[in-house]
């Protein structure tokens, strides 16, 4: 069964034609890579996949293993395993950090974490964090690394990944993306993951990339290969060159 599919999906935000008629699916167990220029449309999508307030669903359907999720509000999509980490994660006064990953896990305040978990916390370095209010005052990469921690903490079968790595020195990217890696080896879950950079693919394994131009999908092969030939010749003119679509990603052509 395919993990994510999305059937003649076109969106409006603000009264304005964002996606276009995109179709395509996300395969269990499997590292999505999505590139596309600053505006393309690549939050509004994900954006759209979580079922956030103002994406207007203009016409086509989002199934979610099977389920129509097409209009089912966020919360529904949450407990069905979907997750978002955003691009900018959003300070949440009044919540430490300690009691959010606790209710991530499913535990109580006054529970403690396991020794597993504690490894964890200190691997993303954010022991020191926990009596912090969630991302108040948290630099740029302190706030990515909380969110991805959260995140893998909540064990979702579909990561939605915005940026993941914008802003994260290069240590702590390494840490994240492997992360992200174990989790989706261990769990067999699905990550789309948006970047604009070639970095996290060091670590991250994954077979599929393409270009999100102009509304739709485009270049569907080797994540490395695309981010190569977009340093190389440009967004555009990559589309322009590049049309082949192996297997696992359903375009246009084959729907
Ligand atoms: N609330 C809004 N009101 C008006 N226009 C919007 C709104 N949200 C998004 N847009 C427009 O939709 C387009 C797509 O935006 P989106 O944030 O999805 O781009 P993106 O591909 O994620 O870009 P970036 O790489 O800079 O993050 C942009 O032109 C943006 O200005
Ligand atoms: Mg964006």
């Amino acid at each position: 069964m395919e993990m994510l599919e999305v059937k003649d999906l076109s969106v409006k935000v603000e009264g304005k034609l964002i996606l276009k008629d995109m179709n395509f699916s996300l395969k269990e167990g499997v590292s999505h890579i999505l590139f596309g220029p600053n505006g393309s449309g690549k939050t509004t999508l994900i954006s759209t996949l979580m079922g956030l307030p103002g994406y207007e669903v203009v016409s086509g359907k989002i199934l979610f293993r099977g389920i129509d999720i097409t209009n089912k509000g966020v919360d529904e999509r949450a407990k069905l395993g979907m997750i978002v980490s955003f691009q900018n994660p959003p300070e949440i006064t009044g919540v430490k950090l300690g009691d959010l990953l606790k209710l991530c896990l499913s535990k109580g305040e006054t529970d403690e974490f396991s020794t597993e978990e504690t490894k964890r916390i200190e691997a993303f370095r954010l022991t020191s964090f926990l009596n912090r209010d969630t991302n108040v005052g948290f630099s740029g990469g302190e706030r990515k690394r909380s969110e991805i921690l959260q995140l893998i903490f909540l064990k979702p079968k579909l990561l939605l990944l915005d940026e993941p790595d914008s802003g994260v020195d290069v240590e702590s990217l390494r840490m994240i993306a492997i992360e992200i890696q174990n989790y989706i080896e261990s769990s067999g879950s699905s990550a789309l993951i948006i970047t604009h950079k070639g970095d996290i693919l060091e670590y991250v394994k994954a077979e599929y990339g393409c270009i999100l131009l102009e509304g739709q999908f485009h270049c569907f092969t080797d994540p490395m290969r695309i981010y190569d030939d977009i340093k190389r010749v440009g967004y555009e003119e990559c589309v322009a060159c590049r049309r082949r679509k192996p297997e696992g990603w359903k375009t246009e052509q084959t729907k």
